[in-house]
């Protein structure tokens, strides 16, 4: 659906500082109808990549091309996408629900449609009790909710959202992540940026991985999360252990009287086989598969 093809972007703000490479010859695609996760730490080029994508700056060299599904124009094109800026600004004098009727109104949306999406929306972004209210005695979560919500109140086929989730309470983020599931499952694109790696381990099918400006992994989750090794934990009654043949990966006590063993499948056996000829009591034997976090720092490792 996008396609963003070999860009780089190079900032050079004064003749006398020297120019910052924010993206280095970065290619990946978001596929018509995935839901992909853009991560990367603060300053990897995030943010400078979705406003490369929303054209409100240009790239120093490679190109964003857009299937035609999303439009044989440019007008076309951005009309199908919807946009939530990571500082979005909001008429504070406007109450919420003249806020979403003047974006619809904007967006060619018939009056009764707005109504009817804000109708079904409003209640699930946990929003409709604030919508008679002036934006600017919103909270911070709360801005979030109707930044969110008016980036798909013209019905885009793509959402490209800059840190949706930032500034969140756990709450927040599980109900927000519900409401992208429940976008996603009606057909929509999703495209959005974080830093937190079990957000997006835990709805997205895609991750696009930034690192400096450099693209470090584009694909699967599920690929990505076969790549780490699962190891086994040990817990064994005993605050230390007699010197073990086998070899293992990792020794930690935990609790002050139990030691954890880490161990590989292969050698699962032969471990439990000594800790027994020891007489050592074990109370716990687990399949540790890394999270994506594990293996992102790998990476960067
Ligand atoms: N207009 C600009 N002029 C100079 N440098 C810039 C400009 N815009 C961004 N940068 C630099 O480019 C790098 C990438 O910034 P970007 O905002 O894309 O990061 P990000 O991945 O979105 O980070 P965060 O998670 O903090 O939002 C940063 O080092 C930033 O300082
Ligand atoms: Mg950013």
């Amino acid at each position: 659906m996008i396609n963003f093809n070999q860009i780089t972007k190079i900032f050079k703000s004064d003749i006398l500082v020297k120019p910052f490479v924010a993206l280095d010859n970065v290619s990946f695609e978001i596929p018509e109808g995935s839901m992909v996760g853009f991560l990367g730490a603060n300053g990897a080029g995030k943010t400078t990549s979705l406003k490369i994508i929303m054209d409100f700056i240009r790239p120093t060299s490679g190109e964003v091309l857009f299937s035609e599904k999303l439009g044989k124009t440019n007008f076309e094109v951005f009309k199908n996408i919807g946009f939530l800026p990571e500082r979005p600004y909001f008429y504070q004098n406007l109450k919420g629900e003249e806020f979403l009727k003047f974006l619809g109104n904007i967006s060619d949306v018939h009056a009764s449609d707005i109504q009817q999406r804000i109708k079904y929306w409003a209640p699930r972004f946990r929003i409709d009790h604030a919508l008679n209210r002036e934006i600017r005695t919103y909270s911070k979560g709360m801005l979030q909710r109707i930044g969110f919500l008016a980036t798909i109140i013209h019905e885009p086929k793509i959402i490209i959202l800059d840190e949706p989730l930032s500034g969140l309470d756990p709450i927040g983020r599980k109900e927000l992540k519900d409401v992208i599931v429940e976008v996603h499952k009606q057909g929509k694109t999703v495209f959005f940026s974080s830093h937190i790696v079990p957000d997006i381990e835990e709805i997205c099918d895609r991750v696009v991985f930034l690192k400096e400006g450099k693209l470090v992994y584009d694909g699967s989750v599920d690929s990505l999360m076969r790549q780490g090794h699962s190891s086994f934990e040990i817990k064994v009654m005993a605050t230390s252990l007699p010197k073990l043949n086998a070899p293992i990966q990792n020794l930690s006590t935990f609790a002050g009287s139990i030691t954890v063993v880490e161990v590989m499948p292969e050698n699962l056996r032969k471990i439990i086989e000594e800790l027994y000829s020891h007489n050592l009591e074990i109370v716990g034997v687990e399949s540790k598969k890394p999270s994506l976090e594990e293996i992102f720092y790998n990476i960067k490792g």
